[in-house]
């Protein structure tokens, strides 16, 4: 039986494709045209359960005692930096909701960007942070890693807003955008439910699901 479960791409290094057989049946549930707009938020945010928890795997533990009702025992506790979930608007909001799951005393940093429609550039709107980033392991997210222009300018904020450990998180990425972000950001390692085959001329991921805001909340 292979346990493996998330793989570390060897195209991309710091890549890793989450190939667990509940993330891959929620993202197929998430590509098709007729899933509702209330079963895509619900699986967006399981998803942000299940993908944060790969992405979290080597938080730092330390053994405290506990008495249980028959003995006292050293049992482990997570130790060291607190966690702060970085959401990029407004796709991320949904999958954010699932890490702080994982989480619930995790801070919530926002930063807001849309897409230029001619040039396909990230336009910064609206930024709040934590004021302790330095001290915090940030998990950044955004479902589609698309362009990697959104993620990059994401990542260079929070930086120069004083993260030291981040790492990103995303249900689907092109390989395009993962690209740019490895050449970027190198040391920020990217946690992915799969990898997608291309972009396509509108920088829509395909086979992707469309546009993930839109089908987070209903609009058009
Ligand atoms: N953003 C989306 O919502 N979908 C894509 O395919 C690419 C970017």
């Amino acid at each position: 039986m292979d346990m493996t479960q998330t793989t570390l791409i060897e195209k991309f290094p710091g890549v890793y494709e989450i190939n667990h057989p509940f993330v891959q049946h929620k993202l197929t549930s998430l590509r098709d045209k007729n899933t509702p707009t209330r079963e895509f938020r619900m699986l967006v945010e399981e998803l942000g359960i299940l993908i944060g928890y790969e992405a979290t795997r080597d938080l730092e533990t330390e053994l405290v005692e506990v008495e249980t009702p028959l003995e006292v025992a050293q049992s482990p506790t997570l130790k060291g930096k607190k966690l702060c979930v970085v959401t990029i608007m407004r796709a991320g909001n949904g999958m954010t909701e699932g890490v702080l799951k994982l989480s619930p005393s995790a801070r919530v940093g926002h930063i807001g960007l849309y897409r230029d429609p001619q040039t396909k550039l990230p336009i910064e709107y609206y930024v709040k942070m934590p004021p302790d980033l330095d001290q915090r392991t940030i998990i950044c997210v955004d479902p589609m890693l698309a362009t990697g222009h959104s993620a990059t300018a994401a990542v260079h904020k929070i930086k120069d807003m004083g993260a030291k450990e981040i790492r990103f998180i995303c249900l689907f990425a092109a390989p395009e955008g993962l690209a740019l972000f490895r050449e970027e950001h190198p040391d920020v390692p990217v946690f992915a439910g799969v990898i997608d085959s291309h972009l396509d001329e509108n920088a829509y991921i395909r086979p992707g699901v469309g546009d993930a805001g839109d089908r987070i909340y209903g609009t058009k």
